[in-house]
């Protein structure tokens, strides 16, 4: 099975998974990338039995209106009971490395309103350790150049992200930062180096998802799906 196929039936399982075990009318929080794009297209007949979703990106903010969901403001919502996102690699514990799609801020904050996370991935995103995708972390313009040297320091090799669209131009967050994708590092201790790194300055958010790991890994293989509880 290719892995926009895998993707594809993680996403119908999410859907089934989360129509049997949630009440109808609540409000979901929903992640951003290819796979909750797929997600997002399996949940879409069922738009309306939900109140409202918060997004964590423009980009599925668009996808959802557009299908006809209710996004509503963060601000308005206390807590939500589930957030379902993907991820660039997740290990055994369901700590997971985030941010290729450069929506890790918003994602955390989301993922810190919900009970629950379920993380939905195709299995080439399982792995023993943390590091082997280059680790996002999104920071304040101004201060890159000395966050990327406090990262040399600690063994990573950094660069900025460019825009897809036009590589001579840096890719923008949606909250007008910039991504530092960091190769190299041994993340040994994904809670302790998660850490660290919220504590330079200049630095919004990096793509350590231990203090939000996910509950439940819904994941694909080329042989059918399987559902992890952590
Ligand atoms: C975006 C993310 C995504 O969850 C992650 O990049 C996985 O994306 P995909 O489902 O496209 O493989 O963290 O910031």
């Amino acid at each position: 099975m290719l892995q926009d196929e895998q993707k594809a039936l993680v996403a119908k399982e999410a859907v089934n998974c989360l129509l049997q075990q949630h009440p109808p009318y609540s409000i979901l929080g929903i992640g951003t990338g290819s796979t909750v794009n797929l997600f997002i297209e399996a949940l879409a007949p069922h738009a309306t039995k939900f109140k409202g979703v918060i997004s964590s990106s423009q980009a599925s903010t668009d996808r959802l209106l557009q299908k006809g969901f209710t996004v509503l403001d963060a601000n308005e919502v206390d807590s939500l009971d589930v957030y379902i996102d993907g991820a660039d690699e997740i290990n055994p514990e369901g700590v997971m490395l985030k941010g290729g799609g450069g929506a890790l801020t918003r994602e955390k904050i989301v993922a810190s309103m919900a009970k629950r996370f379920i993380c939905i991935c195709d299995s080439s995103k399982q792995v023993m350790m943390l590091g082997k995708f280059p680790l996002p972390i999104e920071v304040i313009p101004l201060a890159s150049q000395k966050v990327a040297s406090y990262l040399e320091k600690l063994g990573g090799v950094v660069s900025l992200r460019k825009s897809k669209e036009d590589p001579s131009k840096n890719f923008i967050t949606d909250n007008s930062g910039w991504i530092l994708d960091v190769a190299g590092l041994k993340i040994t201790d994904p809670k302790a180096l998660e850490t660290e790194l919220n504590q330079i300055p200049g630095v919004i958010c990096n793509g350590i998802f231990a203090q939000q790991k996910a509950t439940q890994l819904i994941v694909s293989n080329p042989a059918g799906v399987e559902i992890i509880a952590f």
